[in-house]
């Protein structure tokens, strides 16, 4: 097992695969739009003609969940119909599919952190379309692996991270939601994590205890408020008053799990992976913006 196709190629966490891969002795193999689309299926088994794959790793996502309560035709299209498409590919090649989906598949009333065994219970269209994409993953092919993930960030694309960093740099004060609970998570830990598990299943062939839904998460839990403090702290320099408030003061147009913390200790006890706590993958993604 060698050649990874990566999908969402310029995403946060595909960044993050193209990076960590190779230092575990993988080839990636990144496809992005407008050559990979999963509005154009051809596309699709072109990439998998082209790049002969020994797993793949599903990245690629509609993302901007407000944006998807109104589009929620197009979000499935890429969040549901788009892992049919790669797990039937991945089937017809008989290679493991790694699916990337969200803490949103919760509805975030449980009060402790989720286990996979947990019902989900989505509260918007971004949630609903990853959870069908889920499904049409494992529906689609034997050995698919699901991982939820939750509040990405990376020295790329569009992040709380970045974002605060900009406004702050505006604005003398902030108000930041302190009643929202989970766990950031560091792209490059996450794409670690991944090539982690990848590795496993290269060392240990597929076994049947890969197949199913694992957490994975940056370690530990915070909320908006506390992690936008924490990012002020790590950056230096003057930075604002970050007030606290709460979700009813800023109200948006999807409805967000306000208690989407995951456990992960299945990935830790099947794979032997557990990613560092979220305040060292703050670290390193600020270290890494500012070289
Ligand atoms: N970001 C988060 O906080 C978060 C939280 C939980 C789970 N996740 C999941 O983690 C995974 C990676 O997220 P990310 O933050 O790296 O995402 P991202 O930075 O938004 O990247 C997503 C990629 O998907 C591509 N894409 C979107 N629609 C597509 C389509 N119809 N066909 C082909 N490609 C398409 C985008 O291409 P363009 O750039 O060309 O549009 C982009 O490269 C996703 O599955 C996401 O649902 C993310």
């Amino acid at each position: 097992m060698r050649r990874i196709l990566v999908t969402g190629r310029g995403g946060q966490l595909a960044t993050g695969l193209e990076t960590a891969l190779p230092a575990r002795g993988f080839e990636p193999v990144l496809v992005g739009q407008p050559e990979f689309e999963f509005d154009a299926p051809e596309t699709v088994a072109a990439a998998f003609d082209a790049a002969q794959p020994d797993a793949v790793v599903n990245c690629a996502a509609w993302t901007a969940v407000d944006a998807a309560e109104d589009n929620e035709a197009a979000a499935f299209r890429a969040n549901a119909l788009g892992p049919a498409l790669v797990a039937a590919h991945c089937a017809a090649h008989g290679i493991p599919l790694i699916q990337v989906s969200t803490d949103y598949v919760y509805d975030g009333r449980k009060g402790a952190p989720y286990l996979e065994t947990d019902p989900p219970n989505p509260l918007g269209a971004y949630g609903r379309t990853k959870l069908a994409g889920e499904w049409a993953a494992f529906a689609g092919n034997p050995h698919t692996l699901v991982l939820r993930t939750a509040w990405v960030f990376s020295p790329v694309g569009s992040n709380f991270l970045r974002t605060m960093l900009r406004v702050g740099a505006e604005r003398p004060e902030l108000r930041v939601v302190a009643d929202q609970h989970g766990s950031p998570t560091a792209a490059p830990d996450l794409a670690d994590a991944i090539t982690a598990v990848l590795a496993r299943i290269r060392d240990t062939g597929w076994q049947d205890t890969y197949r199913g839904v694992f957490h994975a998460t940056g370690s530990g839990y915070t909320t908006w408020h506390s992690f936008a403090e924490a990012i002020f702290g790590q950056a230096g320099g003057p930075h604002p008053v970050v007030h606290a408030i709460t979700t009813t003061d800023y109200p948006t147009k999807a409805v967000r799990p306000a208690d989407g913390r995951m456990d992960g200790s299945k990935l830790r006890e099947t794979f032997g992976v557990a990613l560092p706590p979220w305040e060292q993958g703050l670290t390193r993604v600020i270290r890494a913006l500012q070289a």
